[in-house]
């Protein structure tokens, strides 16, 4: 029988997991950015939840483990003081990443105390509203454009650039000292990719490229995209962002999508193993482990984000074992 097990409580010590018992782990830390102002990303995890994780996985075991451009290498560097060999960096792109960054000819005519043109109006909302435009409050802003000459010399000079992809860093337990890794696999049943079920099909009408095309599709690769981007690299796994509030009772700044977790947990695990999030948020890297029947092990602190997981996870797990009988 399907289990998960789930805590609220810090995952910090995983003191209710023993060593070596487990074959995957898969998660989406705090990136320690403070993204949204949310209380719980202002640092990135202590060293001790990684220093954990390497104890209670399995030689072998493979962890993919989401992170953000500005620190995944303070993140590498604790991972890989924590035992793990970094395997390689998937990258998750997507067109609609906003840039987060101001006209600085604007800042400058502010700076000189000199106001800057009015050149219209718009309409503006933080963030995405389910129910569209018409069920919030709008409110009315000005198109400015610079008076100052600097500001006219830099109008439109930016802070930064439109952020199109997120690191997932994929890390690995290394294998038992002096086994190969069939020996490990046979032991540990980890230290191998699921590379057949991750496969991406073949698009209708595709010729098929090689000597010796595979019949399911192409090996995944380590560029996952939200949409099409027709620029002749779209043979990638496919999957769009989802929006925060697309459940009503889903309130979580960060929710991943099940389509994008799915993906992951088939690629690091094999059937019926087990997988462990210490950062689990809303749930939605468990709901991917019930839907492929792999045992999921779930932590998280906030109360109100572990309601929302312990609600999809019963629903979606009474869904799996009816389907089992
Ligand atoms: C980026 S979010 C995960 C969101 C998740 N991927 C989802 O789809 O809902 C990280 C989560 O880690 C939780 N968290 C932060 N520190 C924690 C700790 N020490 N132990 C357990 N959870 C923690 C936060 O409350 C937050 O919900």
């Amino acid at each position: 029988m399907l289990k998960f097990n789930i805590y609220n409580k810090s995952c910090y010590s995983l003191a209710e997991l023993e060593n070596n018992s487990i074959e995957s782990l898969i998660t989406d830390p705090p990136y320690g950015i403070s993204y949204q102002n949310n209380y719980w990303d202002k640092d990135l995890p202590s060293k001790e939840i990684w220093q954990n994780s390497f104890r209670v996985l399995k030689e072998g075991s493979f962890g993919l483990v989401f992170s953000s451009i500005r620190l995944m290498h303070r993140l590498m560097v604790d991972l890989e003081d924590s035992g793990f060999i970094i395997k390689d960096v998937l990258m998750w792109s997507y067109l609609n990443g906003m840039p987060k960054s101001r006209n600085v000819g604007l800042t400058i005519d502010k700076e000189l105390d000199i106001e800057s043109k009015k050149i219209g109006e718009y309409k503006y909302v933080q963030g995405y509203k389910k129910g569209g435009a018409d069920n919030y409050i709008a409110k009315t802003k000005y198109k400015l454009s610079p008076s100052s000459e600097l500001g006219k010399k830099y109008d439109g000079a930016g802070l930064g650039i439109k952020p199109a992809y997120e690191p997932i860093i994929m890390i690995q337990k290394p294998i038992i000292t002096s086994k190969n890794i069939a020996q490990n696999i046979i032991i540990n049943g980890a230290g191998a990719l699921n590379l057949e079920e991750t496969r991406i099909p073949y698009e209708n009408g595709e010729t098929k490229v090689g000597h010796n095309p595979h019949p399911n599709g192409r090996v995944a690769a380590n560029i996952l995209r939200t949409d099409k981007f027709k620029d002749g690299y779209d043979k990638f796994f496919l999957v769009p962002k989802v929006r925060q509030n697309k459940d009503d009772f889903n309130y979580h700044p960060t929710l991943k999508p099940v389509d994008l977790m799915h993906h992951l947990v088939k690629l690091i695990t094999f059937d019926k193993q087990t997988v462990l999030d210490p950062f689990m948020g809303s749930g939605s890297t468990g709901l991917a482990c019930l839907k492929l029947k792999r045992n999921f092990i779930g932590y998280e602190l906030d109360n109100g984000y572990f309601k929302i997981a312990e609600t999809r996870l019963k629903k979606e797990k009474t869904i799996v074992d009816s389907s089992l009988f």
